[in-house]
């Protein structure tokens, strides 16, 4: 029996054995034929390990090196693909393509990083480092306020719209087609500033409060004045009286203000402020230590060609029915060179969004029950420190700031760390309290507590609630309704908020469905291990202002990331200060004129600018008060060198500076460019280098060895901030150690460069927080610790060859402009698409539009060149997208070539009438000269899975010459609202 029972046993195992031999390759197939090459059929039952005999080969080294290393997933191209595209562009390596293309003049040598950082985190590292720095941060309670509050993020937001890639990788929608749910979203947010400050229009968002003040400032024909309301310090005063006054002598009024507090105030424009400004923050976007967040501009329909940043507006498509799009983008500050009033471009998109998300979570009721309950928590503090007789409550009336006189009022903010909790100490005997949303009746208790000198007060803060009255003036008190559209009142469960949120999300292509290969924009792989420390509490809870000891793993951070980006750009000292890349170029110019103003020499205002640069250059020269001087290109798109030296020489006494971009606007590493920054310097003036273009430099050269003394980076580009939609951003600026004293500081605590320099003698403020938009820098950091040198130097290098690859595919089929000395292109590239207009009456709009029946968004439009496209890969693209995007437009140029040939009409053809969505597609009636199908699916990829626009094509015009920008009750979306509700 047991004998028997062994044989069975024995016979079951040789079976076994047989099976696991058959996995092998050389065993023939058992019926599994279908399977792909290589794949592995599913293993049988194993035996119990003793019994295999191994083969005894030996264990590589590099089978064991950690398998989430971060560079191969970021990089692209694979070995192999990298040397069969080289060889596409005619050359043997990779690198012998990088030789041709970058001279050898200003080719750096190879860059190291200190320390861990050289060899790069992976993946797991990267997020217990990030852990380790989080821990190292205490996010107390902040009772500071000064423009900052603990806001509860609604989870449904955090979780489907800002940790959302579906959300935060979307490009800025300038194709208004592919991008009517941000719109939509967008124009919520303009209409919830518009509604809560009684003013008619507002921008879909700005840098930050401090900067908005500064714009709106800007604005006035007559220097206006600004008034807080309610003031930083709680006061809640009645302006209406001052303002007649401002306004009986022609001078306008500008009010800084507080969304929370205007649902029971009454608005700045009932008070007649002429401009409403503020921040969006409290409006379930979190802190930050700083940033990012939206802040906003209000204001009457008389300054609309003067207001900075974009507006959202209402207009129609081809087909007649209403469609969102940007307006008046010809009206963008930027596009006005030198004579523009603002130079802001990138904004605060997402964030944008996600306050007006927490509105219509809200609703006008939601939202004035917050601001009740934040009054009331107020009030019953004043209300309990008065019982306590211990210190003086201002009297003045308040929304949710008490102000409060003390003996001692350091001694109290102490006390009050020893609770986690901090307060603001005005003076050696003032103090500041701010409620917000976060606050409890039990931390109520807690301050009584802290004011009592640490002792326990014989009342709680709820046995008081009886007693307490707002303290708001009648006068003062707001009457008339706001947020009364259907939107902010129908989605106030969480499947209403969930589904609408996924609802606007899939109307808009982002980096989730395909490439998005924006010229200068650098739209590359956002990675999630990037993303995910942004949303870590003891990161996203922070106030600016709260102790620096609080902040340790903020300030680790901070240096190493100022270090590493010095190493990176070849200068000594960095500022983390300006929020996005035209506020760093103002800080920049800033700098240098704060330098030369050291040096005595005040008189030096001419800036330099090519008339290639971008639009951001002469703009932020002009809000710095400089002198404009364009100079020209030549044929091949390089500055026109002679024409810079006259230049040069001839304001040689009073020349400032010179803005440069390198590799230049049209994608070519001029070979001049270090003569370039010789001229300039000669001639007593400084070198500005715009930094948007570092992905063709990092680890090859960059802006400090090629000669340059100070430069920004686009984090939001480069270095992988997602955009957001339009922002957020970080625009940091480095300098040479000559100009590092001058890098901007900020009055609340004082900052500088990191490396901070010895002695310093800073050129003033540039944001409100003093290292700008802290809650993404994480973002950066992370991707430069992974990447490590020599996967940053590779990113570079693949980003050169993918634009080169790229390009060989296309100019078989359209004229390539620019190139360097021996035929390649940097890390973009521009097609020619100004001779269609003759042979086709194609305009590179028509075909921006087709792209999208192909499930692409269009590359950067007619700029540096109208009647072009510029194409830039970034590295992080595979072969098989390149591929895909260059054989749409190759499709795309058969289209035409049937126009050309007459087979299709001119004026009734696929590239006329892009995009087709499937309203028109699947109308009963169709009269157009080609197949629906076709119209449809030209590409065999989309049969599977086709990205859909959801309108004809926008009707920018008839937009602009009626000009709506809020929610128009009855109008079609509030029309399409109701029919939801119904
Ligand atoms: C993007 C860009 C800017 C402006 O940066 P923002 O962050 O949008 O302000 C400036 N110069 C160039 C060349 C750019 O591409
Ligand atoms: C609380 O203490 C104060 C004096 O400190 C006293 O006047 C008051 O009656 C006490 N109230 C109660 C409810 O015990």
């Amino acid at each position: 029996m047991e004998r028997a029972r062994r044989l069975a046993n024995r016979a079951l195992l040789r079976r076994l054995l047989a099976a696991a031999t058959a996995e092998s390759p050389a065993a023939p197939s058992r019926g599994i034929s279908t399977l792909a090459k290589g794949s592995r059929p599913r293993a049988p039952p194993r035996p119990a390990p003793h019994q295999y005999t191994t083969g005894r080969r030996p264990v590589s080294a590099s089978a064991l090196q950690p398998s989430d290393t971060f560079p191969r997933r970021h990089n692209s191209a694979t070995p192999a693909e990298q040397a069969a595209m080289a060889s596409e562009c005619g050359f043997g390596t990779v690198d012998a393509l990088i030789d041709a293309t970058v001279p050898a003049a200003i080719r750096a040598p190879e860059m190291r990083f200190s320390g861990r950082f050289d060899a790069g985190f992976t993946e797991s590292e990267m997020i217990e480092h990030m852990q380790r720095l989080a821990a190292m941060n205490r996010a107390y309670k902040s009772f500071i306020g000064m423009g900052y509050y603990n806001t509860h993020v609604p989870a449904v937001i955090l979780r489907n719209l800002m940790e959302n890639p579906a959300w935060y990788t979307q490009y800025t929608p300038y194709q208004a087609e592919i991008a009517q749910g941000r719109l939509e979203s967008l124009l919520n947010y303009q209409t919830m500033v518009a509604d809560l400050t009684g003013l008619p229009m507002s921008n879909a968002s700005l840098l930050d409060e401090a900067t908005a003040a500064a714009e709106a400032m800007a604005i006035g024909d007559v220097c206006g004045v600004l008034v807080q309301y309610p003031g930083t310090e709680g006061e809640v005063l009645d302006y209406a009286e001052f303002v007649r006054d401002a306004h009986a002598h022609g001078v306008k009024v500008v009010m800084a203000t507080d969304l929370l507090a205007l649902t029971s105030l009454r608005p700045p424009g009932e008070i007649g402020a002429d401009i409403a400004v503020g921040s969006a923050q409290r409006f379930g976007v979190p802190m930050g230590y700083g940033g990012p967040h939206a802040a906003f501009l209000a204001t009457s329909q008389e300054y609309k060609r003067l207001m900075p940043g974009r507006i959202i507006g209402v207009s129609v498509d081809s087909s007649g029915k209403p469609a969102l799009r940007m307006a008046m983008q010809t009206r963008e500050q930027h596009i006005r060179r030198d004579k523009a009033t603002s130079n802001i471009c990138t904004a605060q998109a997402l964030l944008a969004n996600m306050a007006a998300m927490y509105a219509v979570y809200h609703g006008p009721e939601g939202l004035k029950a917050i601001a009740d309950r934040v009054h009331g928590l107020a009030g019953t503090f004043a209300h309990g420190l008065k019982k306590l007789g211990t210190v003086t409550v201002q009297e003045l009336p308040f929304f949710d700031t008490v102000k409060v006189k003390v003996a001692d009022a350091n001694a109290i903010a102490q006390e009050a760390c020893k609770n986690e909790m901090n307060l603001r100490v005005v003076d050696a005997t003032t103090i500041t309290v701010a409620f917000d949303e976060t606050t409890t009746l039990e931390d109520v208790d807690k301050l009584f507590k802290v004011f009592n000198g640490g002792k326990p007060v014989n009342f709680t803060a709820e046995s008081l609630v009886s007693e307490v009255s707002s303290s708001i003036p009648s006068s003062l008190v707001r009457k008339s309704p706001y947020l009364t559209h259907p939107i902010f009142n129908m989605y106030h469960t969480e499947h209403e908020l969930l589904r609408y949120l996924h609802k606007l999300q899939s109307k808009d292509l982002s980096l989730c469905h395909s490439m998005i290969p924006l010229g200068s924009c650098t739209m590359k792989l956002n990675a999630t291990v990037e993303m995910m420390p942004v949303t870590y509490p003891n990161f996203a809870n922070m106030h600016p202002f709260a102790p620096t000891d609080q902040a340790a793993g903020y300030h680790e951070m901070f240096d190493d990331l100022g270090d590493l980006l010095c190493k990176i750009t070849g200068f000594d000292s960095f500022s983390l200060q300006p929020n996005a890349g035209a506020s760093g170029e103002y800080a920049g110019l800033m700098v240098i004129r704060a330098y030369h103003r050291a040096r005595g020499d005040y008189h030096r205002d001419v800036c330099i600018i090519p008339v290639s640069a971008h639009g951001t250059n002469p703009a932020s020269a002009a809000m710095c008060g400089m002198k404009i001087v364009a100079v020209g290109t030549d044929s091949k798109g390089n500055i026109n060198i002679e024409e810079l030296r006259k230049a040069a020489e001839a304001n040689k006494d009073n020349l400032a500076a010179l803005m440069v971009t390198y590799p230049s606007t049209h994608g070519v590493y001029e070979e001049g460019i270090d003569e370039i920054c010789m001229i300039i310097h000669e001639n007593g003036g400084q070198v500005y280098m715009d930094g948007a273009n570092m992905n063709a430099q990092v680890g090859l050269t960059s802006p400090g060895f090629i000669g340059a003394d100070v430069c920004h980076l686009n984090l939001h580009k480069t270095f992988c901030i997602p955009h957001g939609g339009g922002g957020p951003g970080m625009g940091p600026i480095g300098v040479k150690k000559h100009l590092a004293p001058f890098l901007p500081s900020h009055p609340v605590i004082t900052t500088g460069g990191f490396p901070l320099p010895e002695k310093t003698d800073p050129l003033g403020t540039i944001s409100a927080a003093p290292w700008g938009s802290a809650l993404i820098l994480p973002i950066s950091y992370t991707y430069i610790a992974m990447m490590g040198s020599k996967g940053l130097t590779d990113a570079s290098k693949i980003a050169i060859l993918n634009a080169n690859y790229m390009t060989k595919r296309l100019e078989k089929h359209y004229p390539v402009l620019f190139r360097g000395v021996n035929g390649t292109v940097a890390h973009e590239f521009i097609i020619d698409l100004r001779g269609f207009k003759t042979t086709a009456g194609i305009e590179p709009e028509d075909v921006a539009k087709r792209l999208m029946d192909y499930g692409f968004h269009a590359p950067t439009m007619s700029w540096p060149v109208p009647g072009t496209l510029m194409i830039e890969p970034t590295e992080s693209e595979s072969k098989a997208e390149l591929d895909r995007f260059c054989d749409a437009l190759i499709s795309i140029r058969e289209e035409i070539a049937e126009i050309e040939s007459g087979k299709a009409d001119v004026n009734n053809n696929v590239l006329k009438s892009a995009p087709h969505p499937p309203q028109l597609l699947m109308s009963d009636s169709w009269t157009k000269p080609y197949s629906r199908e076709y119209a449809a699916f030209p590409a065999a990829w989309l049969r599977g899975a086709k990205f859909w626009p959801t309108t004809c094509r926008v009707d920018n015009v008839y937009g602009d010459r009626n000009l709506i920008c809020t929610l128009q009750q009855g109008s079609q979306v509030a029309e399409e609202a109701a029919a939801a509700t119904a």
